[in-house]
Formats: structure tokens, C-alpha cells, sequence
């Protein structure tokens, strides 16, 4: 007979990249507070020491500066996690992300690779190290969720980069989760809207309120509002999910 299991993180050692930020340290604090040891990962070591440092719970978490789109920064980062921990992380969130807000005819081809290179090739550098080192364990069960963005599949103006990326998440998690699901890793992904963080602190907020106003629900999210849905999909109650693109955006674009 099935039997749903808790929302329990419990021995489980997770890696939460841009866990200095809005989203990522609410799910640094959603997993730790359901039982797991979190390793935070950001590319500004004290934004991630930070948010260590208001963890709940009694796991064992790390703070760790990792550029996600230097492949030696990253490799150097999941080597120090085995280091401490022995195992490589068996929960990963690819959350470290960048906005940039150009009209499409003045985007420049360093804005655009940068963009790419944080958001879609950091997400695949740390999916795969992770991957390889968790496929070498005698128990290589995992999952992953990946960060995207409602704009990876709604046609928003000015973030022709930033869509791109996203939209380059979701086809990575598509082929990941077919590649890893029977190998005991799944992975998916979520697809925010507006939430309220730093992200976007640099846009006229005349221009977010736009995005509120066309929000069936009237208001942006709050980033536990992602989080709650990230950890679900880390969780073993999501256990038939694999390569889902979960919306979380108060029905913006639904
Ligand atoms: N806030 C929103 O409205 C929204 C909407 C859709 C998707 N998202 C996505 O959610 C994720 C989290 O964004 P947020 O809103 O919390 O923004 P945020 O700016 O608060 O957090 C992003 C974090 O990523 C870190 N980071 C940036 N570049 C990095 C790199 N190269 N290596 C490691 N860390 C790096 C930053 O230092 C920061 O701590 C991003 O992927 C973003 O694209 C956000």
C-alpha cells in the first residue's frame, strides 16, 4: 500500500546556490527547518554566512563563496562540501540567478553572455558536478530543483537575455530529469513570477506595479512562498514528479 511520507529533510545535505538572496535563503531556511544540513552557496561569501547564521534547526551548514559560472570555483566548492560532509549533496537547488532589463536592440554581447553564463551554464556546472559525484555513491538518490522564471516562457519585454536563460533552464531540467530519474535523481523546476526581493530593486517601480496590477492575485510573492513549493519538489511527497516546470506567480501569465 502507498503511504505518503513527511516533509521530513532529515540526514539529507543540501546545496542551495545564491542562498545569500531573497528566494534562496528562504529555502535555505525551509530546508533546515525540516531536518537538513544546508550548504550555502553564493558568490558573496558574507550574504551566505548570513544567512547560516539565522538557520533554524540543528543541522551541520557551511557557508561557501562559489561563482556558479567559473567551473573551477564550482568544482573546488562541491570537493570542500565532500571534505566536511563525505557524501556530495543529495538536495540541490540551482537558485543563483541575475536579471539585467535591456530593450532587445541594446542588448550588448557581454550583458548577454553574462546572463547566460550565471544563470543557464551556472545552473548546468553545478548540476552536473553534483550529478557525477552523487552517481559514484552506492546510494545515488537525489533531487534537484532549478530556479527559472515565468519569463522563460511568457514573451516579457526587455529581458531578452534573461528569458533565454530561463527558458535554457527548463530544457535543461527537461533532459536531466529524463537522464537521472532512473538512476534514483529527479529533477524539476520552478517558474516564479514577481516576488519580493533585491532582484529587481534597480527597476522603476511603476514598471513592477504593471506586473502586480496584471496578477489575478493583486500582489507580488513572498520568496517562502517559492520556497515552500521548492522544498515539496525536493521532497519525497512529490516522488512521481520528474521534469516538471511547476508556475508559482500568483497566476501572472497563467
Ligand atoms: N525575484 C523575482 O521576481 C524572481 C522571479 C523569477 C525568477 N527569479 C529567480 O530566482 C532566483 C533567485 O533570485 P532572487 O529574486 O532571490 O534574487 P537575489 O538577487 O535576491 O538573489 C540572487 C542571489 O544569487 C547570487 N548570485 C549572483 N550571481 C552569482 C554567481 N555567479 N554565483 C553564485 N551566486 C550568485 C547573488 O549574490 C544573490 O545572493 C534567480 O535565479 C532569479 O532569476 C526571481
Amino acid at each position: 500500500m502507498f503511504t505518503m511520507s513527511a516533509l521530513s529533510f532529515t540526514g539529507r545535505l543540501a546545496l542551495v546556490t545564491g542562498g545569500g538572496g531573497g528566494i534562496g535563503r528562504a529555502i535555505c531556511q525551509v530546508l533546515a527547518k525540516n531536518g537538513a544540513s544546508v550548504v550555502v552557496a553564493d558568490i558573496k561569501f558574507n550574504s551566505a554566512q548570513d544567512t547560516v547564521n539565522m538557520l533554524p534547526g540543528s543541522g551541520d551548514h557551511l557557508a561557501l563563496a562559489m561563482d556558479v559560472s567559473d567551473k573551477n570555483s564550482v568544482n573546488s566548492g562541491i570537493k570542500a562540501i565532500i571534505d566536511k560532509y563525505q557524501i556530495p549533496p543529495n538536495l540541490l537547488v540551482n537558485n543563483a540567478g541575475i536579471l539585467r532589463t535591456n530593450p532587445f536592440c541594446e542588448v550588448d554581447e557581454t550583458t548577454f553572455s553574462d546572463v547566460m553564463d550565471v544563470n543557464l551554464k551556472g545552473t548546468f556546472l553545478v548540476s552536473q558536478a553534483v550529478a557525477k559525484s552523487l552517481l559514484k555513491q552506492e546510494d545515488p538518490r537525489g533531487a534537484v530543483v532549478n530556479i527559472a522564471s515565468i519569463s522563460g516562457r511568457a514573451g516579457l519585454p526587455y529581458v531578452c537575455h534573461y528569458g533565454a536563460s530561463k527558458a535554457g533552464v527548463m530544457a535543461l531540467t527537461k533532459t536531466c530529469a529524463t537522464e537521472l530519474a532512473r538512476k534514483g535523481i529527479r529533477v524539476n523546476c520552478v517558474m516564479p513570477g514577481l516576488i519580493e526581493t533585491p532582484l529587481h530593486e534597480d527597476i522603476p517601480k511603476r514598471k513592477t506595479q504593471k506586473v502586480v496590477d496584471s496578477t489575478p492575485l493583486g500582489r507580488a510573492g513572498k520568496p517562502e512562498e517559492v520556497a515552500e513549493v521548492v522544498a515539496f519538489l525536493l521532497s519525497d511527497k512529490s516522488s512521481y514528479m520528474v521534469g516538471a516546470c511547476v508556475e508559482v506567480t500568483g497566476g501572472y501569465m497563467m
